[in-house]
């Protein structure tokens, strides 16, 4: 009987695995020569482009299970290419634009793949990878009247949105149809109506955010939670002091993060958590406010006076944003005219000053990236004995790039070497945090899509 209460479950006994394995890695880390350590760090720029790129072309069979994924294959691989400072070659420049507009449903939104249905994760892939490839053709190939229909077709009368017709209705997918429906500038009072209640109920009470009310937090719904929230400028409604503190305990010894408590660290979580950090550190005046509310007069961020983040003060100042609506006016909140500016609010999110110094450590997770999740043939894993695969180097690649930028004050101005684990040439392309484009790309959609 107390031998039987003793023995370790599986997941006790994993995390003993990984720890060991980690721990191995960072003992011969650090027995080496300066100079052994500067090429164990060193990113492996040309092994991981040249894995990418063969990914666009053929995949191995072991790809069959993503066949209704083919948009997001090609937002991984393009999206790493763009993190990695290069770009492809005109044929298969044209050959994705051609294949995601084979995906691209006749009634708007993007399916798997052609001939499937449209789905919200693979609208937002095939958008991504769209606006990753820029210029004239990639961006006027997106239907964006047929777009909106699309969402308004997927959205439920509690405000949340369905994955697709009769899918799941989910975090995931109120974040993808926001996050789309912003980068196009289609976003209407319409579309936000609502989703804010929805993600407010999936906060749990370890402070993350959960996939639907009642379930467990978790990295991912955390990263589209918050990000969606500051999309339609409500994110004052978030407890956001609590979902710091459980951020911050998802950095584990291993120096990576795990998704959820008492769950193994895993290199895709450096981005969903690492993601959720570097979208903090634009919150400081919220996140002051929040934690000394006599101080901004009583009850200004309780969820229950707000009506919507667009009324708050607090918003204006995090998002620059000098909104037309007023406190006082209630019928000018998103409404006539306000709508463009909804739209905008991703663009100044990234314009001003990131304050806060990162909240977790940096340098330890681009060491765990670096030495643990990267593989020497080129490509990102999960964790050391797993093999490498697009998701993960798409999602350790964004991860690193947030850690390399998360002590730059402006989002595009290069960060000091002090920043980087490893040699200067580690360094990656910056991303818009909220959409996770490269910030170059996302710029040009953005002026792209203000004139058309
Ligand atoms: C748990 O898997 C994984 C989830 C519950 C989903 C995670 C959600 C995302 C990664 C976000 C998706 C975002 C978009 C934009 C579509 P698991 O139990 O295998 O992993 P774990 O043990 O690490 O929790
Ligand atoms: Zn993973």
């Amino acid at each position: 009987m107390e031998t039987e209460r003793l023995r370790p479950t599986v997941t006790q006994r994993e995390q003993w695995e990984v720890e060991a394995k980690v721990s191995d890695i960072y003992q011969l880390f650090s027995s080496v020569p300066h100079h052994a350590q500067t090429i164990m760090s060193e990113l492996r720029r040309d092994k991981h482009l040249d894995f990418v790129t063969k990914g666009l072309g053929r995949l191995g069979p072991s790809y069959c299970v993503l066949d209704a994924n083919r948009p997001w294959l090609c937002y991984w691989i393009l999206h790493s290419i763009a993190l990695l400072g290069d770009s492809v070659d005109s044929e298969l420049e044209n050959n994705s634009i051609d294949f995601l507009n084979r995906c691209q449903d006749p009634c708007g939104g993007y399916a798997g793949g052609p001939g499937q249905i449209p789905h919200l994760a693979t609208t937002y892939g095939a958008v991504n990878s769209l606006l990753t490839l820029g210029g004239q053709r990639a961006l006027s190939s997106i239907n964006r009247d047929n777009m909106r229909t699309f969402m308004l077709r997927m959205k439920q009368p509690s405000g949340a949105f369905r994955m697709h017709d009769a899918g799941e209705i989910d975090v995931r997918a109120c974040y993808t149809a926001i996050s789309v429906a912003s980068v196009l500038k289609i976003l209407d009072y319409e579309l936000v109506q609502n989703v804010g209640d929805y993600i407010l109920s999936c906060q749990t009470y370890e402070g993350g955010i959960a996939g639907e009310p009642g379930s467990e937090a978790h990295g991912g719904y955390t990263f589209c939670g918050l990000a969606a929230m500051i999309l339609i400028n409500e994110s004052d409604r978030l407890d956001l002091p609590s979902l710091i503190n459980w951020v911050a305990f998802r950095q584990g010894v291993e120096c990576g993060f795990q998704g959820r408590a008492n769950k193994l660290v895993d290199g895709c979580y450096s981005f969903w958590q690492g993601g959720v950090f570097a979208l903090i550190r634009r919150l400081h005046s919220l996140i002051d406010q929040q934690l000394r509310p006599s101080e901004v007069g009583e009850g200004n961020l309780t969820s229950g006076n707000i009506k919507t983040a667009a009324s708050s003060t607090l918003s204006k100042q995090v998002c620059g944003l000098e909104l037309t609506s007023s406190d006082d006016d209630e019928t000018s909140h998103f409404g006539g005219g306000a709508d463009a500016e909804l739209s905008d609010i991703g663009y100044y999110f990234v314009k001003g000053r990131a304050e806060l110094e990162p909240l977790f450590h940096s340098i330890a997770l681009q060491q765990y990236i670096l030495l643990c999740s990267q593989v020497q043939e080129g490509g990102f894993r999960d964790k050391p004995g797993k093999h490498r695969d697009y998701y993960h180097t798409c999602y350790c690649l964004c991860g690193l790039s947030v850690c390399q930028y998360s002590w730059s004050k402006l989002a595009d101005s290069s960060p000091l070497p002090r920043s980087l684990f490893g040699p200067y040439s580690n360094l990656l392309e910056p991303i818009h945090p909220l959409y996770n484009i490269v910030l170059d790309k996302y710029e040009e959609a953005h002026d792209f899509f203000s004139r058309s």
